[in-house]
């Protein structure tokens, strides 16, 4: 049986992560778009692609949210993107009013699919989308660290001159200006970043220019393409975790998933390590953090919550 995976949003993001799914045989791509022939013109596309590049993928396109029905994997794009000078949480009044209708096309259609949210303000979209459609948290996650963990990986290779396959690195947090990236937790092919920082390869000041290049690398992008933010990173990410559920691969991966009672939070979305198998979410990583880092944590989780309570209350 052929993989089903439903990309709801076929923007930027969306359609670069069809043609990525296609690259790694994923699945059959079907692209959801409330503007009409977005969908279906990217379909068409790509099926005219799959000619030229031999893909098995079959892509179809379409305004009707049925379509997804018996979905394996659900991709949640549709949104908003930021415009410079925006930040995620700008995006929050009208994205969740397109999140609480695309969570609830889902619940109809296809509630046994492993969702993946990655429509901005990202740990607010994920709660407002599991919450809406009523599914069990171990299918319902969101994509930011695998992204923001890239980012700090390429500034790092950069200035180290290393190559970025060596780099192990983990950013927690919220995916916003409050997110956790733990130069603790990371290495360059086994060698802690402590010891490079000791070698002399970099310097401490260098590492803390890097940690705020990162948590304002979404910004970077906005203000270099002035009319959307980054597509290429972000669906890179998003199908490392369709891939990771899709083959059981059991990746650990930081991820936004919901949290009950792991780091002392109870019923909320934050970013954290995970493994991502057939069963969704299999379990969350519950790394010991120094005292700094924990309370750069919770002031991340905190700011969660205040964006969850920012969110306009449903029309209904
Ligand atoms: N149902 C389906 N698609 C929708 C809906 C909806 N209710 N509302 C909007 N869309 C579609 C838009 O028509 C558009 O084609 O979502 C698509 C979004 O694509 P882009 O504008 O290109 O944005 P993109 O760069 O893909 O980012 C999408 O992900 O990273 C976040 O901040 C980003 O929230 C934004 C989202």
């Amino acid at each position: 049986m052929v993989n089903k995976i439903a990309l709801i949003g076929a923007g930027n993001i969306g359609s670069t992560l069809a043609l990525l799914a296609a690259t790694k045989n994923l699945g059959d791509c079907i692209l959801v778009d409330v503007v009409e022939g977005v969908g279906a013109g990217k379909s068409l596309d790509l099926n005219q692609a799959s000619c030229v590049e031999n893909f098995t993928t079959s892509f179809s396109g379409s305004t009707d949210f049925s379509t997804i029905k018996g979905a394996d994997v659900v991709i949640v794009t549709a949104g908003v993107p930021r415009k410079p000078g925006m930040s995620r949480d700008d995006l929050l009044a009208i994205n969740s009013k397109i999140i609480r209708s695309v969570a609830k096309a889902i619940f109809e259609y296809c509630p046994n699919a492993f969702v993946i949210c990655i429509t901005n303000p990202l740990d607010a979209m994920v709660q407002l989308l599991k919450e809406t459609a009523n599914l069990p948290s171990n299918m319902v996650c969101g994509m930011a660290g695998i992204l923001d963990t890239s980012r700090f990986k390429f500034f790092l290779s950069q200035e180290l001159n290393v190559s970025v396959e060596d780099i192990q690195a983990l950013v927690m947090g919220g995916h916003g200006d409050t997110m956790v990236p733990l130069p603790n937790y990371c290495s360059v092919s086994g060698i802690p970043l402590s010891n490079l920082i000791e070698m002399g390869m970099i310097s401490q000041q260098k590492v803390n220019e890097i940690i705020e290049r990162t948590k304002n690398g979404g910004a970077e992008i906005v203000n270099l393409l002035k009319t959307g933010s980054a597509f290429y990173a972000p669906a890179s990410s998003g199908i490392a975790m369709a891939e990771s559920f899709l083959l059981n691969k059991k990746k650990i991966f930081p991820c936004a998933v919901y949290l009950n009672g792991e780091y002392g939070v109870q019923g909320l979305y934050v970013g954290v390590p995970c493994i991502i198998g057939s069963n969704g979410i299999e379990k969350v990583i519950e790394l010991k953090l120094t005292q700094e880092e924990k309370s750069h944590f919770m002031k991340s989780v905190n700011s969660v919550k205040q964006l969850l309570e920012a969110i306009p209350k449903s029309e209904e």
